[in-house]
């Protein structure tokens, strides 16, 4: 009797420990505090093969990473190493602005804010207590603004296709 009650405890202790496979799921690794990092851990590498479709894609995930997810690693994943400021005030570069992006800020959500990539000028936007514009080159992130910018009219906005079977 002791004997079967301490081999069960011994035997089924682990499996409790290592049942709980969700805690692997990947989005712990979204929300990221990388504030102990000085620069981005990985940049864009520009890439002239990439994509109008891929670029809109990518317009999608920048947008996801820097305002529903909160996901500093995603989001520096797609800005190049130039990132041309042209806010008063800034330099360009993706290390001036990794301080205010490192912790992993969440700054809404999909319903209450907007996004687009418009594939005629390569410019993708994302709307939420401001709208930010950015120009992408070579699959890159490469160039942004925030002064008085808009997002274009439906119409103008890559269609992604969708995922699922929703129609
Ligand atoms: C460049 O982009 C193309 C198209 O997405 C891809 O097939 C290729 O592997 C990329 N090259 C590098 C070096 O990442
Ligand atoms: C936009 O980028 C694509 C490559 O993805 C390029 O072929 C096209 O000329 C660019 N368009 C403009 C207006 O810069
Ligand atoms: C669709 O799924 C692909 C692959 O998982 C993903 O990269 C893309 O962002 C998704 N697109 C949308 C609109 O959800």
């Amino acid at each position: 009797m002791h004997v079967s009650l301490l081999l069960t405890a011994g035997i089924f202790a682990p499996f409790a420990v290592f049942a709980s496979p969700s805690n692997f799921d990947g989005s712990l690794h979204k929300r990221e505090n990388l504030c102990h990092l000085k620069t981005p851990p990985v940049l864009c590498q520009p890439n002239s093969s990439v994509t109008v479709e891929e670029t809109a894609q990518r317009a999608y995930q920048f947008y996801r990473a820097f305002v529903v997810d909160g996901d500093p690693r995603t989001m520096f994943s797609l800005i190049d190493s130039v990132y041309k400021q042209n806010t008063p005030g800034y330099a360009s570069g993706p290390n001036t602005i990794w301080p205010l992006f490192c912790g992993g800020r969440k700054i809404g959500t999909e319903k209450n804010t907007a996004w687009c990539f418009d594939a005629s000028t390569n410019m993708s936007y994302a709307r939420y207590s401001t709208t930010d514009r950015w120009r992408w080159v070579d699959g890159c992130v490469h160039e942004h603004w925030d002064q008085g910018e808009r997002i274009p009219s439906q119409e103008k906005c890559y269609k992604l296709p969708t995922n699922g079977t929703t129609v």
